[in-house]
């Protein structure tokens, strides 16, 4: 395992979460290709090194890329992986919050329904815990990985629902609802990052080969397939355009195809955004 601080002349410093597998390692991987030390955070070391040694082959280095061990279930290990982050004194330039689950069904530590606690709620913490280093790194941006699913949840978000197990049988419901909250905190988070050089989007990687659909049922998978599955190499190209190229002035937006897209009417919802900002605020503080 790497483990010793990267090279203090390392230009560009990036954490992706859940970037072992999917959409995230190819985006830690593309990233450190083009120049960028890369904080991995995920939760199995052992499953992670395969990446590492990836990226430590294809830019033959031995010090791009990093381990950071991160429960998103967890918010007291959400704060042990900040923590361990902010204590290499690095910049951060980006933050990818890509990690996510769909179809699993429970609780978090904290209580939080299982989508909706790893999805959002880790997600929120850890931005929250990197935001001065983002500020004091900027121009710097947070890139999170919503979807398209986020349409299911047209009624918003059930608030008596955040703080329970799942209730649906597939979890769908709940993902599609956790979806919209990553819209919605993506567009909140502009706001409040506003002149200080650090922007945010938020986007739909396409429906894509992953390992997220492995809770889905088997009756459901065929639908998927039916629609055409991106390659995970495809499913990283709206991530990485949010992370390098998109104009910082369209912070805040949310993206699919590399294209800003509309979301639903309930996630532009300045008011919904607001106060799922403060209800999360709440929640975190209530389990420091
Ligand atoms: N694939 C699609 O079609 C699609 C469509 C729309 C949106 N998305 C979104 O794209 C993002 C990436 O997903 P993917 O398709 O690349 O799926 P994936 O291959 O399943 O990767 C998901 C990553 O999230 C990690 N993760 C899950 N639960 C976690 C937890 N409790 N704590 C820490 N890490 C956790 C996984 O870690 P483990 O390997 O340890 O489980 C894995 O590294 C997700 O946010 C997903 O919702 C995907």
């Amino acid at each position: 395992m790497t483990t010793e601080n990267p090279p203090a002349s390392s230009p560009r410093v990036a954490l992706i979460t859940g970037a072992n597998i999917g959409i995230g390692r190819v985006t830690a991987v593309r990233l450190a290709e083009l120049g960028f030390t890369v904080f991995l955070a995920g939760r199995s070391a052992k499953r992670t090194q395969v990446v590492i040694d990836e990226i430590h082959a294809l830019t033959q280095t031995s010090d791009r890329a990093f381990y950071l061990p991160l429960e998103l279930d967890d918010l007291n290990s959400v704060r042990a992986c900040a923590g361990l982050f902010l204590a290499r004194e690095l910049p951060l330039h980006l933050l990818i919050n890509n990690a996510g689950l769909a179809g699993d069904k429970g609780q978090t530590k904290q209580g939080f329904e299982m989508a909706f606690g790893v999805n959002h709620l880790g997600h929120f913490l850890l931005t929250q815990l990197l935001l001065d280093k983002l500020k004091a790194s900027a121009p710097a941006r947070v890139v999170t990985v919503a979807s398209r699913a986020h349409l299911m949840a047209v009624q918003g978000l059930d608030w008596n629902a955040l703080d329970k197990p799942t209730r649906s049988l597939t979890g769908t419901r709940e993902y599609g609802a956790s979806k919209l909250a990553n819209i919605l905190f993506s567009a909140h988070l502009a706001k409040v990052l506003a002149g200080t050089g650090v922007s945010s989007y938020s986007l739909h990687p396409g429906v894509v080969d992953t390992e997220v659909w492995r809770e889905v049922p088997n009756w459901l998978r065929p639908l998927l397939r039916l629609r055409g599955l991106l390659t995970p190499e495809q499913g990283a190209q709206t991530s990485l355009y949010c992370a390098l190229q998109a104009p910082a002035q369209e912070s805040g937006l949310y993206y699919d195809k590399c294209r800003i897209k509309t979301p639903s009417r309930v996630a532009q919802d300045e008011q919904l955004a607001l106060q799922l900002w403060n209800q999360s605020l709440q929640w975190v503080e209530a389990y420091r």
